[in-house]
């Protein structure tokens, strides 16, 4: 059996690319916070069958983060894929973030993915393989007002994905980025008028509808295997047709 790891399967997309990657055949583990997100993933994943381990984290501690993958491994057996998901994004104008504030969302939105993706490596690089995908966001392309600190970490997950990607070529290991356009989630809570916010992405996008969290799990599903088998160091945009870099 296949293992993966995703990061933020109690979230709307952690949820969708964990149990895409369950169908896929990987054993998958949930890493998130702990509480009813994940445990309403581990209930999905168990109502499939398929085999899974829902590891409760705080992923802003990097010791414990570096032991859960070691339990993941030591459960689902080595690590195939990593999915670099989680995030954080609290928005604000920019002049009132306080410090401990950016701190939390570099820690989470991207020392995580750093931390999770040197964990992960060692354990590919013994075998020649594994495929790893940071989810960033097209928020970094454009920019984005009150975001300043999620914008600044999802341009860093891309940077991480390209230097990755060079780095760890030669040792077999893939390392690509979905950038996911306006998908309605937990997320889209953070704007203060949902309908005027709606027209504003359908208006955007070329494709006029919103988009599923499935439409992200099957990008990442397509990039973490063997048809993917040539590609490294690129970023996806999942948008609909948003963003077109
Ligand atoms: N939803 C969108 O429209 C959208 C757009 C662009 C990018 N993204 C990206 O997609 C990814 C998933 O977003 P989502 O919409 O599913 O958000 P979400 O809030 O539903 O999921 C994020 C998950 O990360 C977890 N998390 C946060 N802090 C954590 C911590 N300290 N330790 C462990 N887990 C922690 C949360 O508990 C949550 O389950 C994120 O990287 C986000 O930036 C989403």
């Amino acid at each position: 059996m296949k293992s993966a790891v995703v990061t933020g399967a109690g979230g709307s997309l952690g949820r969708a690319i964990a149990l895409r990657l369950a169908q896929d055949g990987y054993g998958v583990a949930l890493l998130d916070l702990p509480g009813d997100g994940l445990d309403e993933s581990e209930a999905e994943l168990k109502a499939t069958g398929h085999p899974h381990a829902a590891l409760p984290i705080d992923l802003r501690d990097a010791a414990a983060l570096v032991r859960t993958i070691a339990a993941a491994e030591e459960t689902l057996g080595p690590l195939d894929v990593l999915v670099n998901n989680a995030a954080i994004y609290p928005a604000k104008p920019f002049l009132d973030i306080w410090l401990e504030e950016y701190d939390d969302v570099v820690a989470v939105n991207q020392r995580a993915y750093f931390v999770a993706a040197q964990a992960a490596a060692g354990s590919m690089r013994e075998r020649r393989a594994g495929s790893i995908v940071n989810i960033a966001s097209i928020t970094w392309h454009g920019g984005w007002e009150r975001l300043a600190s999620y914008v600044s970490t999802k341009g860093a997950a891309v940077a991480l994905t390209r230097a990755l990607a060079r780095e760890l070529g030669p040792e077999g290991i893939r390392v690509n980025a979905v950038s996911p356009g306006a998908f309605p989630t937990k997320a889209e809570t953070i704007h203060e008028n949902p309908e005027a916010y709606n027209a504003f992405v359908l208006d955007h996008q070329s494709i006029k509808r919103r988009g599923t969290p499935a439409e992200i799990a099957s990008v990442v599903s397509f990039l973490v295997g063997q048809d993917a088998s040539f590609v490294t160091g690129q970023t996806l945009n999942v948008d609909g047709g948003w963003v077109m870099v």
